[in-house]
């Protein structure tokens, strides 16, 4: 007998952009967690976040029993706990297991809510554990960076870092809802500031050349860490990366191509080549201006839009060049565990001009090294 049968499954990927959102007043946690039934909350926070807002456990606490008081339902908070942030989240399964052994203790079932607040790296690893939890249980996503704004916390992945190869353990899964508070991105350091809007160079030039424009445009105020200008390129950003996962048709990465992926391949790679001291923004930034400089070399990109990109990159402060890159042999491993990472044929995602792109299933190595020496200060 042959039984073969197609299936559907209906996820529902919630996104809210707020301000202050433990302000008791403000009704965007709550809505997303109250519910006809009792409920618990767990809730995990990055370790650099409690140390710039050491008050939150009571905020959020308060915040709760003020809900309450109005009458909403929401779920009983049984436990706040502060992890590993950055990239130390994702080296180890310690994230991973700590919200495990934490939905074990306190019975948290698959209606219940797991709250993660932090970075992208600390939301990957939590989102695992949430996800192995009873086969996965309601992930409320607080980004407090700018990348996991505009593109981490809109994903539907999560992963920790294993073998030195970038998010080799991990799974799809979409979050139950995921609340954006601008008034994080005040603490961040510049250059964690400044290393997300790689990720919305990247999206605005593959899909929206005025995005583009718009943050050529606004870099020298970028810089100035003017949330005003900011916020609505980390939204577009964020608007665009959420339409292209829920709208691509290919949420779980499928098929062939993954154009989010533009500049990855050799990003994922100078991560772990440097121990993930590089960031993974600006590794991402490296990755662009690397990818750019191949495209001209293989007539795919004029020169001038591979000059306009990398001058955007670096009017952000966002670094286009490393050491490392000279390193090319063990650079180019990393195409083959890109690859391997999502099977199939070779797909490296490359502009054709800004707002198209077109994928290549092979690259030549004295070209990515010509390429890399181009980018040398
Ligand atoms: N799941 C996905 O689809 C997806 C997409 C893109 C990136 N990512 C992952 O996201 C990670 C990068 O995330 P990131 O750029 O947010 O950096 P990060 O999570 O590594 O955080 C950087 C640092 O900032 C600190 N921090 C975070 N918020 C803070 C705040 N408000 N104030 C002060 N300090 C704060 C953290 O403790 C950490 O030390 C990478 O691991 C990348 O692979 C995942
Ligand atoms: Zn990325």
């Amino acid at each position: 007998m042959e039984l073969d049968r197609s299936l559907q499954v209906d996820f529902r990927h919630r996104v809210r952009f707020t301000q202050d959102a433990l302000h008791p007043d403000n009704p965007t946690l709550a809505s997303l967690c109250s519910d006809d039934v009792w409920r618990r909350m767990i809730v995990f926070i990055d370790g650099g976040v409690h140390h710039a807002h050491p008050d939150l456990t009571e905020r959020l606490a308060n915040y709760l029993g003020a809900r309450a008081k109005l009458g909403e339902l929401v779920p009983e908070l049984k436990m706040v706990e502060v992890v590993s942030g950055g990239e130390e989240a994702k080296n180890s399964n310690d994230v991973c297991e700590q919200v495990m052994a934490a939905a074990d203790r306190y019975g948290i079932d698959r209606k219940s809510f797991i709250l993660a607040i932090g970075g992208g790296a600390m939301l990957d690893a939590v989102g695992l554990g949430a996800t192995l939890s009873h086969r996965g249980v309601r992930l409320i996503r607080m980004p407090t960076t700018t990348l996991a704004m505009d593109d981490a916390a809109m994903g539907v992945k999560n992963g920790i870092n294993k073998f030195g190869k970038k998010n080799f353990c991990g799974t799809f899964a979409v979050p139950w809802g995921v609340i954006a508070d601008e008034q994080f991105l005040t603490t961040l350091t510049d250059q964690q500031f400044f290393s997300g809007f790689s990720e919305a160079v990247k999206i605005g030039c593959l899909k929206d050349p005025s995005l583009f424009e718009l943050i050529e445009r606004d870099a020298s105020k970028i810089v100035t860490r003017d949330l005003c200008t900011a916020m609505p390129i980390i939204k577009r950003s964020a608007q665009l990366h959420l339409d292209h996962i829920t709208q691509g048709g290919d949420a779980f990465e499928l098929h062939e191509a993954r154009p989010l992926d533009f500049g990855h391949w050799s990003a994922h790679k100078l991560e772990s080549m440097s121990n993930y001291e590089i960031s993974h923004g600006d590794a991402v930034s490296i990755g662009i201006a690397l990818d750019c400089e191949y495209a001209v070399r293989t007539g795919l990109l004029s020169q001038s839009n591979c000059t306009r990109i990398i001058a955007c990159l670096r009017a952000l402060r966002l670094p286009t060049w490393h050491p490392l890159l000279a390193n090319t042999d063990q650079l180019l491993r990393g195409l083959e565990e890109f690859r391997e990472h999502l099977g199939g044929r070779m797909n490296v995602t490359l502009l054709r001009t800004i707002g198209n792109a077109t994928e290549v299933h092979q690259m030549d190595h004295e070209i990515v090294s010509a390429s890399a020496s181009a980018l040398a200060p």
